[in-house]
């Protein structure tokens, strides 16, 4: 649990924009002497923060540390229920476990938990996510929808389009969604979903989407067999990111779009998808458990499936499968 002073200082920092705060200032809105003010300030230096001071001036951020703490996240966070319980660990096996653990427990909507590091992270089809330290955005975000389980995909797509939303914002990438929600820069692999449901037979507890960002890796990180597949919002944009910031703006996108699709249902989240996606109209490979399937993708259904339809012009309606384009 952090110090609510510390807390309060950053939310002071985070008003004053970039601007001076003098010392005064500081000690009559947080109420407490400029002692204790600065003791909090060593400790901010100390987590990577860099504070600048200036005689008559005051103190102001010069640099905030590349962390995805709660502080970080939390300074000029602009939602209201996305991120505002934040779970941060420094290293975990997956945050979808602990997400999994705090929504059975009773965690809020809009709860996220977010690591430097995963150990044992995973992807979709039982697969390993790659999830080396301080590099990436590894997080799990607690939803509650009022929805029947079929409808569950359907928060898959939304999640994606706020990904894609953010990282363009961001980073000014442009990005593209293979169904479900891979999203691809210059045909390579830079995010993955993943959605977990809590649910009873006829309707959702808790929905947990499990996003990883490839933000800061440079191309020794990746495996030399993923390379041809694999990439970072750094390499494809020649900068590092700060990634809390990207944090926030995904949490802004998903909680416009969230609240979109609970007042207006899927339509616009399906055109805002279409309009990402680039399997739709090509020729595609559609692995299944049970088949593989080669045909032209004609589209997803008002539930997020894919339609597929092969050379003897049959449609197949695809709920879960690898894609290869
Ligand atoms: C995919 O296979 O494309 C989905 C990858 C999802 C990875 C994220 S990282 C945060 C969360 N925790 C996990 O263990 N997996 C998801």
């Amino acid at each position: 649990m952090q110090s609510s002073i510390r807390q309060q200082l950053l939310e002071v920092f985070s008003e004053a924009d970039g601007e001076f705060v003098s010392g005064q200032t500081i000690s009559e809105k947080l109420g407490c002497s400029r002692t204790a003010i600065w003791k909090h300030m060593e400790d901010l230096r100390r987590e990577g923060y860099e504070l600048e001071a200036v005689r008559r001036l005051g103190y102001r951020i010069a640099k905030k540390p590349d962390k995805v703490t709660n502080n970080e996240i939390s300074l000029g966070l602009q939602t209201e229920v996305i991120g505002r319980h934040i779970h941060y660990e420094e290293t975990v096996d997956s945050t979808q476990k602990i997400a999994a653990r705090l929504a059975f427990e009773g965690a809020p909507e809009g709860t996220v938990v977010v690591a430097e590091e995963q150990t044992a992270g995973r992807g979709r089809l039982s697969r390993i996510w790659h999830s080396p330290k301080g590099t990436g955005v590894w997080m799990s975000i607690i939803l509650r929808p009022a929805i029947p389980v079929q409808q569950a995909p359907q928060l898959t797509l939304l999640a994606a389009v706020s990904v894609a939303q953010a990282i363009e914002q961001v980073t000014g990438l442009s990005v593209g969604i293979k169904w479900p929600n891979d999203i691809l820069i210059g045909g390579k692999k830079a995010v993955g979903i993943l959605t977990e449901l809590q649910a009873d037979p006829d309707q959702v507890n808790a929905v947990i989407i499990g996003i990883g960002v490839n933000v800061n890796q440079q191309r020794e990180h990746f495996a030399e067999e993923i390379l041809p597949i694999a990439t970072s919002l750094a390499i494809e944009a020649g900068t590092a990111f700060p990634r809390a910031s990207l944090m926030q703006a995904v949490f802004l996108q998903l909680e416009k779009l969230y609240k979109e699709y609970l007042t207006n249902g899927f339509g616009i989240i399906k055109l805002l998808w279409e309009s990402y996606a680039i399997s739709i109209g090509r020729e595609i490979t559609a692995r299944t458990v049970t088949s593989t399937i080669v045909g032209t993708a004609k589209g997803i259904t008002e539930e997020g499936v894919l339609l597929l339809e092969d050379r003897d012009g049959r449609i197949h309606a695809i709920h879960s499968a690898d894609i290869e384009i």
